[in-house]
């Protein structure tokens, strides 16, 4: 059976002397691919400690590139550790949200009030 392996412990290898990726929800090691990765060692590093499945089948990898895998595999990430990568961003933090709406409402009213208060003037004051 593959290994089962954690966030933290995928996440720990992170750097070009041990590094990681996650690409359908297996963990390979390609520290010794890096420096011949045809696609540079940058590419791959910046996907270090996350999902790296959309940027790797964005390039539109050969098969050649896809039989490389197998010999990388460690194990696969464990499923806490797939949801907490896969978790769409957290919503706006409501207190910012609601600054934001108190902010578009002063808009709003501050000029009404203003006007109103000019006609007033118009009207009782002179
Ligand atoms: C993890 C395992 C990976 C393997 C075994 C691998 C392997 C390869 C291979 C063999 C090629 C040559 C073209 C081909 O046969 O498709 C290639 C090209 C490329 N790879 Fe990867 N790759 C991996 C991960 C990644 C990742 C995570 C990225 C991130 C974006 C990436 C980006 C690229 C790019 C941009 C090229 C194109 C290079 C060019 O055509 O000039 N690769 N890769």
């Amino acid at each position: 059976m593959a290994k089962v392996i954690t966030l933290e412990e995928f996440q720990a290898h992170n750097t070009r002397d041990s590094l990681y990726v996650l690409v359908h929800e297996k963990v390979y090691d390609v520290t010794k691919f890096i420096d011949e990765h045809p696609g540079g060692d940058e590419v791959i590093l910046t996907e270090a400690g996350k999902d790296a499945t959309d940027a790797f089948e964005d390039v539109g990898h050969s098969d050649e590139a896809r039989e490389l895998l197998p010999g990388m595999l460690i194990g696969e990430l464990d499923k806490d550790g797939l949801l907490k990568l896969k978790s769409p961003k957290p919503a706006p933090i409501p207190v910012v949200h609601d600054a934001v709406e108190k902010g578009s409402n002063m808009m709003y009213f501050l000029p009404l009030g203003l006007l109103g208060a000019y006609f007033a003037w118009r009207l009782y004051g002179a």
